[in-house]
């Protein structure tokens, strides 16, 4: 077991430079399958949640070298076998395989996704989109058998806008017959970044990052060469770490305007923040006012930053809210700001936290990959000794977490015990 020590109270000044998304990568690699030649993606970060999707293509017997950032993958092998449970519990992003295989090979045999304990987090969406374009669906206890004679074009509503079912039923969408319409589509950043890949590759996708996205299907997928956008949660995080402790932080590679309603909060908070063309600059001030969030889908506040953020809200002055509105279960990092010291009170979605309070560093827990990124800024903020477990979470999605807080004056270290 990994455990991640931290002696807090020390300023943070130098530059961060931020990796390639999480959350375009873990979609990119499934859809690499698609391609019928060679698909290259560099600025992949190193995360676990890598490792966990090369492993998956390893076991489909794809080709896949890995240099430096980069990843060559090659289908040209591949075998259309049952991605096992043990494979597919490592990570939520697993069950875009059910959309690339679909899409691939009419059909896909894969058992329920894992990842973070944040909410129910079903997939009726996604299977319900696969159905629309002319698939069965058959569900023996976790496993699931999606198959089709043939996909075909079809107009699909979304009832919510699901980032995940957005991503899925395009990857089963680009190689149908005829022309399929997601409505109330999701429109994060990381949806375009997968649909400039496709589009690459020579799909036909109109409409990524608007509601409505357009797919005209085509046959054959061919070579491509890709770069994932920056990780505009990891940015975002660290842009928090520097409201706390920076003196100045410089978040570098960072398309500010993916953070832009996470800024607008800092501002109104009162962080000093200077923002370039690819980087965030970030002075830690002594006083922040009290600001209300309520999380939202993109443009909105992400859910994402919501945990980290919350951290900011312990050290402004006066009565701060937090409110939740896309996961059920995504305050279970406050219990452990309690414990570090934070005033917060939890009534059904919404978090009231009374500041300023002083942190101390104390044992908490990374109860899932946000919750433990609220937890490495708290411990930071903390005077003391923080030590969080349950790491590998903060390890999925944090790109050389140590390293990069090293080398800006953090004293902190990843132990295994
Ligand atoms: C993605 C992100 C995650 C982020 C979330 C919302 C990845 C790998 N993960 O998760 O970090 O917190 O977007 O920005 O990209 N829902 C259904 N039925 C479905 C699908 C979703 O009811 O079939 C609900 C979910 O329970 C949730 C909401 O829709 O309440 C949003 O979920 P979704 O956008 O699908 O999140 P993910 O793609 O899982």
């Amino acid at each position: 077991m990994k455990i991640m020590e931290i002696e807090g109270g020390k300023d943070l000044s130098g530059t961060i430079r931020i990796s390639g998304a999480k959350n375009a990568t873990v979609a990119l690699i499934p859809a690499a399958i698609l391609t019928d030649e060679e698909a290259t993606i560099c600025n992949i970060p190193e995360i676990t949640d890598t490792e966990a999707l090369c492993d998956i293509l390893k076991e489909l017997k794809v080709d896949v070298k890995r240099a430096s950032e980069s990843i060559i993958v090659n289908p040209k092998n591949m075998e259309n076998i049952e991605i096992a449970e043990k494979f597919s519990k490592k990570l939520r992003a697993s069950y875009y395989f059910m959309g690339a295989l679909l899409g691939k090979y009419k059909k896909a045999v894969m058992y329920f996704p894992g990842g973070c304990s944040i909410g129910a987090r079903p997939i009726d969406l996604h299977l319900k989109g696969f159905e629309a374009l002319g698939a069965t669906v058959q569900n023996e206890g976790n496993k699931y058998i999606v198959e089709a004679e043939s996909l075909h074009g079809a107009n699909i509503y979304l009832d919510i806008a699901s980032v995940g079912a957005t991503i899925n039923i395009m990857l089963a969408a680009v190689k149908a017959e005829g022309k399929t319409v997601i409505d109330n589509a999701a429109k994060e950043p990381e949806i375009v970044n997968i649909a400039t890949f496709l589009n690459n590759m020579g799909a036909k996708i109109v409409g990524a990052g608007t509601s409505t996205i357009k797919i005209e299907g085509v046959k054959h997928l061919g070579k491509c060469f890709h770069e994932v956008i920056p990780d505009r949660i990891e940015a975002g995080t660290y842009v928090i770490i520097g409201a706390l402790c920076g003196t100045p932080l410089k978040i570098d590679n960072v398309i500010p305007e993916h953070i832009d309603s996470l800024l607008s909060k800092l501002e109104e908070a009162g962080v000093s923040l200077e923002v370039g063309a690819d980087y965030v600059l970030v002075q830690k001030q002594d006083k922040y006012k009290a600001v209300n969030i309520k999380t939202a889908v993109y443009p909105g506040f992400a859910t994402d930053l919501q945990q980290p953020f919350t951290v900011l809200q312990t050290q402004s002055t006066g009565k701060s809210k937090t409110t939740e509105t896309i996961w059920e279960n995504r305050f279970m990092h406050i219990p452990y700001l309690k414990d570090l010291g934070a005033n917060i009170s939890v009534k059904n979605q919404t978090a009231t936290i009374i500041g300023p309070t002083k942190l101390k560093g104390c044992e908490v827990v990374a109860t899932d990959l946000r919750a433990g990124a609220a937890m490495v800024a708290a411990g930071l903020k903390a005077e003391g000794k923080t030590t969080i477990t349950n790491v590998e979470h903060i390890l999925r999605g944090y790109e050389q977490i140590v390293e990069k807080l090293t080398a800006v004056g953090a004293k902190i270290t990843i132990k295994e015990i």
